[in-house]
């Protein structure tokens, strides 16, 4: 998804803006830009592809004592990834980066070019840059207004102007913005990522603010001129890197024992579970609860569901964000509405909580960023203390997520499964034996027209997960299915060339399961089963520990299918942490 820096004041903008994109990179994006305003001219630099392509355009070009600059990494919604497509948009004398959708940008774009102005992209954002140019009459910050009041739609956008080199201006509705500074430097980001090292405190700005910043920040809401709210910003940078692994992923996923230690820390404890953020009177007069969320969030809900129906005997229903927004639901006010969202910014979760606060329900949000636009908006904030996860591929988040999920269900349902957690998170420290014969394995599976993965109760919406994981980085075709459903259909596809990926777990039916992958096996298609029983019959089989709770299995259930969708990707040659067409955090809809 697209992502913004911006700098002035700073002996070398053109380091930052690279650096600051490299930071965004996760996101996923298909090409990026920069422009920088220097003693000679305002200069803009930008190449399609990865960053790489953009830092070599850079090298070539010379700048003299440059003091600003904002740069984009652009995520194609309107008009193709092209090198014109790309931001900074350019008029005659300067230039805008925009993250959001102009929604009136076509009526704005027949407008302008009833006037003679051209255009030379699709994009929805050079309607902001032409539409400045075409209102300023000697005040830049009187046009940049005029702008903001011409314009719908979403939007976090940074635009200089050579009119007034030593300023740039920003504005923000809809899209995540963030204003920082050290003593004497200004930075601005659409996350914080970029910032940490540079700048040591931020404010987080709120939708319909504006403003400028020259050697200050002058930042307004309507017409007022309003002072900052600085947050001190975190200053080690060292957990966003790889440490030694092939891939973030790979490192995230190892990452995951440490990463629950913290989910739970003062949360799971001897005398039942803990949340310094909520207290049992919020949850008064709680009847049902809905949860919202998109992809492996909304795995993560499934899970919550079996969860919290059987140890608090409270009704969930889980909703996919983007459906539930425009299906004018039945919401009364004894539901409970929990969003589950790793970057806080999805924006199909994000209306969802919208909508369900303005009916008048209360909202809880299970999130990975704080001060995303989520956390803001929501009544109730359980952290999930993932740290910054940088594959597109979610795994530690999704970890935290389901942990949070658990002990909120013994939360409200008063159990205390103290050292059931705490097994769970034991086995989620990866055994690299298991993981080097899960690399030999991956060899088996490169071919063939696709994977099922099935399970039943929890280890069902575990299957999901693993499918959806396995396709977002290896582009083969997967599927989860509830493993008595095969035989409603899907077993048609059973042949040798059916990878079946069978979560087959000792505690939860057993022997039922057992007779689904049976079938499955008696029409020749290739299982691999991961079990503590070894069951004769399977093709493949990955052994996990011999436990009595069904949350322990799926703990290392979990991690088993990750590194499985990894070392396949791997072997298929593909960039798994940023695989093709994904983003990381998906702001449009
Ligand atoms: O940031 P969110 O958790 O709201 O994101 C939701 C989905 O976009 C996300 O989980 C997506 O499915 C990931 N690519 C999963 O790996």
């Amino acid at each position: 998804m697209c992502g913004i820096v911006g700098c002035i004041g700073i002996n070398d903008p053109v380091k930052y803006l690279i650096e600051g994109l490299k930071e965004l990179e996760y996101r996923g994006y298909d090409s990026s830009g920069i422009a920088v305003m220097d003693e000679e001219d305002l200069k803009i630099i930008k190449a399609v592809g990865k960053l790489k392509n953009l830092e070599e355009k850079v090298k070539k070009i010379k700048f003299k004592n440059p003091f600003s600059g904002i740069g984009h990494t652009r995520w194609a919604t309107h008009g193709k990834p092209t090198e014109l497509n790309a931001h900074p948009h350019k008029g005659h004398f300067s230039a805008v980066v925009h993250n959001g959708i102009i929604e009136n940008y076509q009526e704005i774009k027949n407008k302008l070019l009833k006037e003679g102005i051209e255009f030379i992209s699709q994009t929805d954002t050079e309607v902001i840059v032409k539409l400045f140019e075409y209102y300023y009459e000697g005040d830049a910050f009187k046009a940049f207004k005029r702008v903001l009041d011409e314009i719908d739609g979403a939007y976090a956008i940074l635009l200089i102007t050579k009119k007034e080199p030593k300023k740039i201006f920003f504005a923000k509705k809809g899209s995540p913005l963030i204003v920082a500074k050290n003593d004497k430097e200004i930075f601005f980001a659409s996350s914080d990522a970029p910032l940490i090292g540079y700048a040591n405190s931020a404010h987080y700005l709120e939708d319909g603010e504006f403003g400028w910043v020259d050697d200050e920040i002058h930042l307004f809401n309507d017409e007022k001129e309003i002072i900052p709210a600085f947050k001190p910003l975190p200053s080690n940078k060292e957990s966003a890197k790889k440490g030694g692994f092939r891939f973030y992923m790979e490192k995230e996923i190892y990452e995951q024992f440490d990463v629950l230690k913290e989910n739970t820390l003062g949360r799971n404890t001897k005398d039942g579970i803990k949340f310094d953020e909520l207290d049992k009177e919020f949850f008064d007069d709680i009847n049902n609860i809905i949860i919202s969320a998109c992809g492996t969030s909304y795995h993560a809900g499934l899970v919550g569901k079996y969860l919290i129906e059987r140890n608090a005997k409270i009704r969930v229903d889980v909703e996919v964000a983007s459906e539930l927004r425009y299906r004018d639901p039945l919401l009364s006010k004894d539901t409970l509405f929990v969003v589950i969202s790793q970057s806080g910014e999805t924006a199909d979760t994000l209306e969802t909580l919208k909508m369900a606060k303005k009916a008048g329900l209360k909202t809880l949000a299970l999130c990975n960023v704080d001060n995303s636009s989520i956390v803001r908006e929501a009544d109730r904030t359980i952290l999930l203390r993932a740290g910054i996860e940088k594959g597109v591929a979610s795994t530690k988040a999704f970890a935290t997520q389901v942990m949070t999920l658990w002990m909120l269900a013994n939360y409200l349902g008063d159990k205390n499964e103290y050292d059931a957690i705490n097994e769970a998170i034991e086995v989620t420290k990866v055994d690299t034996s298991i993981h080097e014969k899960i690399k030999r394995l991956s060899k088996r599976y490169l071919h063939g027209h696709g994977f099922f993965f099935i399970g039943r109760d929890i280890f069902y919406p575990l299957a999901l997960e693993g499918a959806l994981k396995l396709k977002e980085i290896s582009y083969i075709h997967a599927e989860g299915y509830p493993a008595g459903e095969m035989k409603h259909g899907p077993i048609a596809l059973a042949d040798p060339e059916l990878f079946v990926v069978a979560l087959l777990s000792k505690n939860i039916l057993f022997e039922k399961t057992k007779s689904n992958i049976e079938e499955l096996v008696a029409r020749d298609a290739t299982t691999l089963t991961i079990s503590s029983e070894y069951i004769e019959m399977t093709d493949d089989f990955i052994k996990i520990s011999e436990v009595n709770h069904p949350m322990v299995e799926f703990f290392e259930m979990m991690i088993i299918t990750q590194l499985l969708a990894m070392e396949v990707a791997i072997r298929m040659g593909n960039d798994v942490d940023m695989p093709r067409n994904l983003a990381k955090s998906v702001t449009v809809e």
